[in-house]
């Protein structure tokens, strides 16, 4: 059984190459139950990737371990890992293009989660109300536009019943006023106990939701901490100056 004490995420060591180039290197990272981290670091500091490893969709090198909730899940299928209790959204949408959207969440909330056909489809339609995808229930998930697949994302996501959301540039791409809309139903979902990683390069829509940021360079863990402390701290003005300077 967990204890208080435990967190319910437990990354320790964990590295990851492809090839020559060392992804992830060497990050250990915990989090607990209820807590909201943010992530963010420039394109290619390996912060996909880390999500890659805690879903199960990447092995890790030998010698990493991650623990979720009390067990070791280093070995874990993703599938199996998913019905522990990890969700994740991608940050290329891919929903199965030729089923409806409601067809789409359905899939989620009944193999994710073993649920009945009568209980899913009605967990389906409130998942679909709360993500603001009510009116693009019977449309093919794969005409929707942006904003609608990255609802969707999240939506089938959230069919699993997560109790660690692991959020992707789940608001890349939006427009003000749809960040903000995202940013409330994020803020809700947390609400509910739900634990939170969400990788942004919009930091205000961070700062909106989560406890804590850390901030991935090269793969590895260069800060974390209170999230206006760690923006205005000399290491991350210099990462993103650096950005700036090449761009
Ligand atoms: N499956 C893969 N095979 C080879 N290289 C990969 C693979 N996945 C990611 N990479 C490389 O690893 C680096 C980190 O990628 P990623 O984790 O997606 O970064 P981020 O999400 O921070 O932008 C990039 O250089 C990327 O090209
Ligand atoms: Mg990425």
């Amino acid at each position: 059984m967990p204890t208080l004490s435990q967190p319910l995420l437990d990354v320790q060591h964990v590295s990851k190459s492809f090839g020559a180039l060392k992804v992830t290197d060497d990050v250990s990272l915990t989090l607990r139950a209820g807590q909201a981290l943010g992530i963010i670091g420039p394109n290619g500091a390996g912060k996909t990737t880390l999500f890659n490893l805690i879903s199960g969709n990447l092995q890790p090198q030998p010698g990493g371990r991650i623990g979720f909730d009390g067990q070791d899940i280093t070995a874990s299928a993703p599938q199996a890992r998913c019905a522990a209790g990890i969700g994740r959204t991608y940050q290329v949408p891919h929903p199965f293009g030729r089923m409806s959207v409601f067809e789409n969440v359905l899939v989620g909330a009944t193999f994710g989660t073993g649920r009945h056909e009568r209980d899913a489809n009605e967990v389906a339609r409130q998942i679909l109300q709360r993500t603001g995808l009510a009116h693009q229930a019977d449309k093919l998930a794969g005409a929707l536009p942006l904003l609608d697949r990255k609802r969707l994302e999240l939506a089938r996501a959230l069919a699993t019943e997560p109790r660690l959301l692991l959020l992707d540039e789940i608001a890349g791409g939006l427009t003000e006023h749809e960040v903000a809309e995202l940013i409330e139903v994020i803020r809700s979902i947390r609400a509910e106990g739900v634990s939170i990683i969400w990788i942004e390069h919009i930091v205000h829509a961070l700062m909106a939701v989560v406890d804590e940021l850390v901030v991935l360079d090269f793969g590895r863990i260069v800060m974390r901490g209170e999230p206006a402390e760690v923006m205005a701290s000399a290491e991350v003005q210099a990462i993103y100056m650096g950005l700036e300077v090449a761009a």
